[in-house]
């Protein structure tokens, strides 16, 4: 059995030798964070794939992140190091049921979440992130939007936008259970400090928070805020992330575990490296009409 220095240098080796790079999610374990190129959000991560000229994309995120990475980037070796880590939301949308609704609403665009199977992405016109949901919907020239599959952003980001949003029942099992009285008990142990709520979570939630925000943007509310504690409203591990960035500072779990996001260890990335596994392939069809979804999103900003 390796320990985790080992592994490290390894990894660090087989990198260099096949000339790969590590994108990690916000929400993998802490110790993932040591062999990361990048570390960041689902908006930050596509943008880094799209624009990577390493030959192999080691994913460290659930499976729709390391797809979305194939869809940027078709001619790069894509490698999810735990087919098993997969995010429920995205499974509760799937390409025929929308096509379903489409002809439903004959007149509405399609925005998807990005935690979407690239088959339902390539149903949609528009991809967005919690990072720019918002922008994104006000972007589609139409009046009338299918928004898939978060319930919780589409409540939010209807909140902000004067277009008809039509809901998917979908919803973050990790976000969804954050409630307003875990809000109030952590505000009264720490009074001064502001409450960082992700738009997954429900509307009575959001509506406590000092700040609504992407993983990524939360870096940046915690590093330009004028406070030095905060209360934050996602999965748990967003605060190992928050606390490597800003040591000095104070950050206050709520979330429960994504235990999808958990899976991937770092004896895993160390597989995936030597024996090129597990490659992450898509019909190329699916792959391109996706890619526009992704694409329409990208160029915004
Ligand atoms: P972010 O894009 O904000 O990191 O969110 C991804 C996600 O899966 C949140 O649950
Ligand atoms: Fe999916 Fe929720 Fe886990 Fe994010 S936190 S990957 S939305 S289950």
């Amino acid at each position: 059995m390796m320990t985790n220095k080992e592994l490290i240098e390894k990894i660090q080796k087989l990198k260099k030798e096949k000339n790969a790079v590590i994108l990690v999610h916000n929400y993998i374990t802490s110790d993932i964070y040591e062999i990361a190129d990048y570390i960041g959000d689902s908006l930050d991560l596509s943008r880094k794939s799209a624009a990577t000229d390493a030959d192999i994309i080691v994913f460290c995120g659930v499976d729709f992140m390391a797809e979305c990475a194939k869809i940027l980037s078709p001619d790069r070796t894509v490698l999810h190091p735990k087919r098993e880590s997969s995010c429920p939301m995205a499974a509760m949308v799937k390409a025929d049921d929308l096509r379903e609704k489409k002809r439903q609403h004959p007149n509405a665009k399609v925005v998807c979440y990005v935690n979407t199977t690239a088959s339902v992405k390539a149903e949609s016109d528009i991809c967005c992130t919690s990072a720019n949901a918002i922008e994104v919907v006000n972007s589609v020239k139409e009046k009338e939007i299918l928004f898939v599959p978060d319930r919780n952003l589409c409540a939010y980001a209807q909140s902000k936008t004067d277009k008809k949003l039509i809901p998917w029942n979908g919803y973050c099992y990790v976000h969804d259970v954050i409630t307003v009285k875990d809000i109030k008990k952590s505000k009264e142990s720490h009074p001064g400090a502001h409450v960082m709520v992700h738009p997954e979570c429900r509307p009575d939630v959001i509506a406590m928070a000092d700040a609504v925000c992407s993983t990524g943007q939360m870096i940046d509310y915690a590093k330009t805020s004028n406070v030095s504690e905060f209360i934050v409203a996602t999965e748990e591990g967003m605060c190992a992330r928050l606390k490597r960035e800003f040591p000095d500072k104070n950050f206050h779990a709520i979330g429960s575990i994504c235990n999808q996001m958990k899976e991937i260890s770092m004896y895993d990335v160390y597989m995936a490296l030597k024996m090129n596994q597990f490659e992450i392939k898509l019909d190329e069809e699916i792959r391109k009409s996706a890619k526009k979804a992704l694409d329409r999103m990208l160029e915004l900003r």
